[in-house]
């Protein structure tokens, strides 16, 4: 570049400068005018620089005595905060319920911090005791698995027991169990609290799907033996033949998905339910076998609940890794803005359970319960009363 030309490039640019500056200085005081206006009007402000412009959600009573429940761990930040966000959005803010968050090790401050800027509704953060959460005394040493194998097992015996006395917990009736990934797909536009409660209902599934079989191996045994021996806690017109085809000789293996589960805690509670996992937890197949809470969660509710208790909430669209369900009903889809599709979803494949559900449920309100099974040499009266 000759030096005549690096001059005027220079020239130019400091003309620029001095050109846009003088501009800066000016504009603020010549009178913006809307096309068909006489009044001056204020440019459009991007960033109020007002408190008072900021919008907050005006912050709600919840109808239902209930809360979200939420097993996370610090590493599970940024699905926490995923979730979280979409409960809000879809549902939540309309209705300010709280949350309760769960893990054995303490919440960093930071986790804490991400969380509590996402709601208006009270979060609180427990931590669950070791005593609690580790391995029974008496479970057999040499069987011990790797590290993350050992937390979910502690996590799935933890999950069916010992949650739902938990002092956060306690204050309670109903809690929506969350596990961190699942995002909703549509609007929840009837509240589930609310409705399962009014009509009486003790669980609220979204899913039904055929649990692994390493998952119940002598499960369904020891569940037999506990209809054996604790016949005064088996409901009447329950759900056994849900889950198993062969009127309770085998189990399908059909559970709820406990990561997104409404349930009354009342039940987890109660005397009957104690006693089905007092009576588990004492055989040791959560660390030997891998029970899952789901299974657990689902074989108490099969036989210690009427089968009206236990709904499917077939209006709610959400997605969690590889399972999702998506509303049926065209009002439900539109007026819920659902962002899934109706025809591929999950709920209506091969290894969902939701056809058994349904037919069971369609069969036994045209002919009432089952007949009982013949009685057995072995184990007799198992399904008395039922
Ligand atoms: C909520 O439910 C729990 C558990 O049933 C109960 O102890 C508590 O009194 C209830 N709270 C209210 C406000 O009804």
């Amino acid at each position: 570049m000759s030096p005549t030309r690096n001059f005027i490039v220079r020239l130019a640019a400091l003309a620029g400068v001095l050109f846009l500056g003088f501009r800066y200085l000016v504009s603020p005081s010549i009178p913006h005018r809307c096309p068909g206006s006489t009044s001056s009007l204020q440019a459009p402000v991007h960033n109020p620089p007002h408190h008072d412009y900021i919008l907050t959600t005006p912050r709600l009573t919840p109808r239902a005595n209930a809360t979200f429940l939420i097993f996370a761990y610090n590493a599970d930040l940024e699905r926490t905060i995923r979730t979280v966000r979409s409960l809000e959005d879809r549902f939540n803010m309309h209705h300010g319920y709280p949350y309760v968050l769960f893990s054995p090790e303490p919440f960093t401050p930071e986790f804490k911090r991400r969380l509590r800027v996402l709601t208006p509704s009270p979060i609180e953060f427990g931590l669950i005791p070791q005593d609690q959460w580790t391995q029974p005394e008496g479970i057999d040493g040499p069987r011990a698995q790797v590290v993350r194998e050992k937390m979910w097992r502690n996590k799935a015996r933890y999950m069916s027991g010992k949650v739902w006395a938990h002092e956060m917990l306690a204050k309670y009736k109903w809690a929506w169990r969350v596990e961190p990934g699942v995002g909703l797909t549509c609007d929840v536009l009837v509240d589930p609290f609310v409705w399962l409660d009014e009509s009486g209902k003790v669980v609220g599934f979204t899913l039904a799907t055929k649990e692994d079989e390493k998952t119940a191996d002598s499960l369904w045994d020891y569940t037999k033996d506990f209809m054996t021996h604790y016949a005064q806690h088996l409901a009447t017109d329950n759900s056994l033949a849900f889950i198993s085809d062969s009127r309770g000789q085998e189990y399908n293996l059909c559970s709820y998905l406990s990561a997104f589960l409404v349930t009354d805690m009342d039940f987890f509670r109660s005397p009957a339910y104690s006693a089905f996992y007092n009576y588990l937890n004492t055989k040791g197949g959560f660390y030997y076998e891998r029970w899952s809470d789901a299974s657990v969660l689902t074989l108490a509710a099969s036989v210690l609940l009427k089968r009206k208790q236990v709904h499917l909430l077939e209006d709610i669209g959400f997605q969690y890794g590889a399972y999702s369900r998506c509303p049926k009903r065209a009002n439900v889809w539109e007026n819920g803005r659902c962002a899934c599709g109706q025809s591929t979803r999950f709920n209506d494949g091969s290894e969902s359970c939701e056809k058994i559900w349904k037919d069971f449920m369609s069969l036994a309100d045209r002919f009432g319960p089952p007949p009982a099974p013949p009685a057995r040499a072995e184990g007799q009266g198992i399904l008395k009363g039922l």
